[in-house]
């Protein structure tokens, strides 16, 4: 599963960067906002640290406003994905856009026939909310186990991207379900390193090897 971070915020995503593992970038218009930067330069400088996928948020609601911004944003690098959200507009731009051969992101989904709909528009990455609907007291992972079995069944190439990710069981659980990404909060990817037995199984490796009075090199 690829893993990418969803953040706005350039220190953290180079942080992230540096591990190696990351695939791609997630932003959309309230971590801009907390970025405090002017999103086109955000947006080039991440595209320069994270050469897999960035996807940059649209905020017209027309949709010719939203070709217009989605050309734009497309322009800045050719890593840039082109965020629209999942509403009739959302999608007529989106088939549109990939047609002209600007990937697409479709976010803001909420259902298995929403992510249908976002498949038949030619979009390349599909964002359902998990934690949101988990919010709502619906349970968030089932819906990207619909998904799966609708894209599987015939045979979309749209690709799964987990999103609202809140804990490390959701990127567990997204993997299970054959999410092809997740994009997590720098914290969460940070978390998922972590696991007490393995710290206290390095101490005590640590210890032992001390009274050993050896060094390896
Ligand atoms: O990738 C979507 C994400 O930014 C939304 O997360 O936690 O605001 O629901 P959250």
């Amino acid at each position: 599963m690829q893993l990418f971070i969803d953040s706005a915020d350039v220190a953290e995503l180079r942080a992230a960067a540096a591990s190696g593992l990351i695939d791609g970038v997630t932003t959309n218009p309230s971590l801009i906002a907390k970025s405090g930067r002017k999103m086109k330069e955000a947006i080039a400088e991440i595209c320069a640290i994270i050469p897999g996928p960035v996807s940059a948020e649209a905020v017209a609601t027309d949709v010719e406003g939203m070709l217009a911004e989605g050309r734009y944003l497309a322009r800045i690098a050719p890593n840039v994905v082109v965020k629209l959200p999942l509403t009739e507009n959302g999608l007529r731009a989106c088939r549109t856009l990939s047609d002209e051969g600007i990937r697409v992101n479709v976010t803001l989904c909420f259902s298995a026939v929403q992510a249908l709909l976002a498949a038949k528009a030619g979009a390349y990455f599909i964002s359902p909310f998990i934690g949101r609907l988990d919010d709502k007291g619906v349970d968030g992972m089932e819906l990207i186990r619909e998904i799966r079995c609708i894209y599987d069944n015939y045979e979309y190439q749209t690709n799964i991207l987990s999103a609202s990710i809140r804990s490390v069981d959701h990127v567990r659980l997204a993997a299970l379900a054959g999410s092809d990404c997740a994009t997590l909060p720098p914290k969460i990817f940070a978390a998922l390193y972590k696991h007490e037995l393995t710290d206290s199984g390095v101490e005590a490796f640590l210890k032992d090897w001390a009274s050993t009075g050896q060094s390896i090199l």
